[in-house]
């Protein structure tokens, strides 16, 4: 067993994650424990140059997807070696707000790439920087959406292609983290993020508890 502990939140859009990152770093920090919160892509000044080129298309051109999925893959590469892995042995706990199963239920079952490759992909990239525990915040697109735009049935009432198309990739990504959560029992936990945000922070220290040092 590491020293430290390595937690990930996952799930859609709206889930809470962000949110309960914070309020579990509250609590963790609270109690006196050495804690790390990390972002991805970033976290290193060679992370934050490739979110750099992904969000701002630097090169003048579309980025193609398989490239993009290389970036992910490199920045996230970056911040395990120096970041992630050296916190771990100090004792740290690192809280990261998304990690490598985002790329495999976004770019695998939403994008439609083979899931086995993002796996490969994934497992080169981390190396041994395999979670502790993660957190799979599920909730319903309709009510992930909702929490995010307040605009739940313009976005997906309408008859639109495009919309009807979006809403069909969010669904694949939920499916997909349901089926990465059966693969991997012991590493996932799934937490009903329909409920309030109190509720769903007591269920996640509930969890946690056995994960702890
Ligand atoms: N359990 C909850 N119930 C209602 N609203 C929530 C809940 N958790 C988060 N929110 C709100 O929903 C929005 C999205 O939450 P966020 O934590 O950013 O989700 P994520 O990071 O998973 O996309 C924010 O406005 C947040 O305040
Ligand atoms: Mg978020």
């Amino acid at each position: 067993m590491r020293a430290g502990r390595f937690i990930t939140f996952e799930g859609p859009e709206g889930g809470g994650k962000t949110t309960q990152a914070k309020r579990l770093l509250a609590r963790l920090r609270d109690q006196g424990r050495d804690v790390l919160y990390t972002r991805e892509p970033g976290g290193t000044p060679t992370g934050e140059a490739i979110r750099d080129i992904l969000q701002h298309d630097k090169a003048g051109e579309p980025l193609c997807d398989e490239t993009e999925v290389f970036l992910f893959a490199a920045s996230r590469a970056q911040l395990v070696r120096k970041v992630i892995v050296p916190a771990l042995e100090r004792g740290t706990i690192v809280v990261c707000d998304r990690f490598a199963d985002s790329t495999t239920a976004y770019q695998g079952y939403g994008r439609g790439f083979s899931v086995e490759q993002m796996l490969a992909i994934n497992a080169f990239a981390i190396g041994d920087a395999v979670p502790d525990v993660t957190l799979l915040l599920d909730v319903t697109i309709d009510l992930g959406f909702e929490r995010i735009t307040g605009r739940q049935k313009e976005l997906f009432e309408q008859a639109d292609r495009i919309e009807r198309e979006a809403r069909a990739f969010h669904e694949r990504v939920r499916n997909g983290y349901l089926e990465l959560a059966q693969k991997w029992p012991e590493r996932f936990r799934r937490i009903d993020a329909a409920r309030t945000p109190d509720e769903v922070e007591v269920t996640i220290w509930e969890v946690l508890k056995d994960v702890l040092p």
